[in-house]
């Protein structure tokens, strides 16, 4: 008799004495489980945001980028004459100063073309919803507004009347004759004059929940699909900022568009092998898109706050202790958006957005991935002011970067964590970004973890095929199996592990700067790689209560190691069973329920199995993909067969 709370490798090493069994105890329910344990984690990155979930196709449409013409080209055919201009005099918003002016000598239609991310997607005969701010400034300029495929094809086109002296909004709809995923948006002026043109604009009618100006709707699909217990927000990264001045500031993020400031992205410069010189944030996917995102898809809101410092791996910039308070209040004045009365200072500006009742928002994060002493001073300052207003919201610390790629790793991990057990907040911010051997092996990592301390959040992980920050890493099957495997042991800990999320979430085939992701997209597609069925297997099958499992008999020096969790959801009355096989061979168990209700006799599988180098892609999108089926003869004991390099998840009823 054996039990499976070791490491891997010992295992396989080991010779069966009986044949294996899977004993489930279901009258010894242990922990209740977290209905945040599975959540996801979004970050600007890989183009997630602009170019991604954000569904703007216009990129750069304020002309506030430093070279404030990236992404617009110049559209001149041979007779026509005319001059482009960047102005700054009396701009439609002062936020973002800039604005094009096109001057047209009228020989031809003059103008420029906007390129978008990648080229725009665009779909046959569904309406793109064109809009812009305009004015005339001399002459009698009349604007078309014409959407091209890349190839040069007219997919559609439509004239802008009555162009006046002063800023004005002017919108169109455009159908597309053709399905095109790299189409341009031209504004062209006809006639001799003067134009000045900003916040040009392009969104795809159908969007999630079809709202103007609103997300990708197959993007947020995939998500809603997760049934995510939370939302981590804005990163990553992103939060820190590589200096203190590209940091993210989620009052720039809130309010009209066009007072949204932008800023350039972290990740457009991180990476030599990947640089993006077309990455910024224009924050139309802001804070208060992220709170709504949160109550569409049922998911409770972990905002990330900036606590004083930039990016470790970069600059390393601190905010001296005593000049704190700005960022402290920034923190505060988040919570008073999010969960403050429609008439306090900033539940008002929700309330102006569209949403007087407060979200609900229970918990916040200091930091992103920060470490050392100054780390632990900064969170003491914002500790005690926000439970000082807010005694009740729940605080997330962090324990830096994963151990393997940050300056002294361990001894920095056991250093904060040490300081955790004494300042108590509520949750601690865990990193992993190994290799998949090492996930497999860490599936029994909180087994033996304090628990008399904080709770425990997983909050950035992802097996990395070939190594952190690789280019050649992939979201193979080998990957997701092992994620799988470490997962049994996340919520066999339910009682210390409460929350835990892949990274990053998305990433854009021609835009992305990192690599695995949990969902790819193109400018018209998206898929789930099998990593993101792994996510999916468990977060749509958690349960309420953990079900101790314990292995016996087996394996033999040939059998594979297989892991296991189970939990009972009791509203459906059905015991969870799941079952990670990574081995190359099937695996008969024999499984023992013992102290179940009468059992069903029928039950359900859920399977995901596959090569190891398997992955999903644009044109295959479930190679790896979950598998159903229904399980006769369960009974209190019966076998199951587990397939080869296989996640099952075993749906077993009760009778009431
Ligand atoms: O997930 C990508 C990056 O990895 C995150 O921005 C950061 O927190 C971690 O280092």
């Amino acid at each position: 008799m054996r039990s499976r709370t070791q490491p891997l490798l010992e295992l396989t090493m080991e010779k069966a004495q009986t044949p294996l069994t899977l004993k489930i105890s279901a009258d010894q329910p242990g922990a209740r489980i977290s209905p945040a344990l599975w959540g996801i984690f979004f970050e600007d990155i890989n183009f997630g945001a602009d170019g991604g979930l954000y569904a703007e196709l216009v990129k750069n449409r304020s002309f506030d980028f430093p070279e404030p013409l990236m992404g617009w080209s110049r559209i001149s055919p041979s007779h026509a004459r005319g001059e482009l201009s960047i102005e700054h005099d009396s701009p439609f918003a002062p936020a973002n100063p800039n604005y094009l002016r096109i001057a047209s000598r009228a020989t031809a239609p003059f103008g420029v073309a906007n390129e978008g991310f990648r080229g725009m997607g665009v779909r046959q005969g569904e309406a793109y919803h064109f809009s812009a701010q305009v004015r005339s400034v001399s002459g009698s300029p009349a604007l078309r507004v014409a959407l091209y495929s890349a190839h040069g094809h007219l997919l559609d086109s439509v004239q802008l009347p009555d162009i006046t002296s002063a800023w004005t909004k002017h919108a169109a709809a455009l159908r597309p004759a053709s399905t095109d995923a790299t189409a341009r948006l031209y504004i062209l002026v006809e006639g001799t004059g003067v134009v000045d043109i900003d916040m040009v604009s392009l969104f795809p009618e159908h969007t999630w929940r079809n709202r103007a100006g609103g997300l990708r709707a197959d993007m947020v699909q995939l998500l809603a699909d997760l049934k995510p217990g939370f939302l981590r927000f804005p990163g990553g990264c992103i939060v820190e900022g590589s200096e203190l001045a590209y940091r993210y500031q989620w009052k720039h993020t809130v309010g009209p568009l066009e007072d949204r400031k932008l800023v350039i992205n972290r990740w457009n410069y991180e990476f030599l092998h990947r640089p993006a010189p077309d990455y910024y944030e224009s924050f139309g996917l802001g804070f208060f898109e992220f709170f709504q995102l949160c109550e569409d898809i049922g998911a409770q809101p972990l905002p990330i706050i900036n606590c004083g410092m930039a990016c470790q791996f970069n600059s390393c910039e601190l905010v001296p202790l005593d000049q704190l308070g700005p960022y402290v209040q920034d923190a505060l004045d988040l919570i008073e958006f999010a969960n403050g009365p429609a008439d306090s200072t900033w539940g008002r500006v929700r309330a102006r957005m569209g949403h007087p009742e407060p979200f609900t928002m229970n918990m916040i994060g200091v930091g992103n991935e920060q470490w050392g002493p100054q780390y632990v001073e900064r969170y003491q300052v914002f500790a005690a002011a926000i439970k000082a207003r807010y005694p009740e919201l729940q605080l997330v610390a962090a324990t830096g970067s994963d151990a393997t790629i940050f300056p002294n790793g361990k001894a920095e991990i056991e250093y904060l964590w040490s300081q955790w057990r004494t300042l108590q907040p509520e949750i601690v911010d865990e990193h992993f970004y190994r290799n998949p051997e090492w996930f497999a092996e860490n599936a029994n990592r909180y087994d033996s973890f304090d628990r008399t301390g904080p709770r425990v959040f997983v909050g950035e992980y992802a097996a990395q095929s070939v190594g952190v920050a690789s280019p050649d890493n992939r979201n193979n099957w080998k990957t997701a199996l092992s994620e799988a495997a470490f997962m049994t042991g996340l919520e066999r800990n339910a009682d210390v592990v409460v929350m835990s999320c892949y990274a990053p979430l998305f990433g854009h085939t021609q835009a992305w700067q990192w690599t695995p992701n949990l969902i790819w997209c193109d400018n018209l597609r998206a898929y789930g790689t099998p990593n993101y069925y792994v996510q999916k297997a468990f977060s749509t099958n958690r349960g309420d209560v953990v079900l101790p499992v314990h292995w016996s008999g087996g394996p033999t020096a040939a059998e594979p190691a297989c892991f296991a969790s189970a939990a009972r959801d009791e509203l459906a009355g059905e015991i969870i069973l799941k079952v990670v096989n990574t081995g190359a061979e099937p695996v008969t168990a024999a499984l023992e329920i013992d102290g179940a209700n009468r059992l069903k006799s029928t039950g359900l599988a859920l399977t995901l199995s596959g090569e190891l180098t398997a992955e999903n892609s644009l044109e295959e999108p479930r190679k790896v993909a979950p598998v159903s089926a229904t399980v006769s003869g369960v009974r209190p004991a019966f076998t199951y067969t587990f397939k080869p390099h296989s996640l099952t998840v075993l749906r077993l009823g009760e009778e009431a």
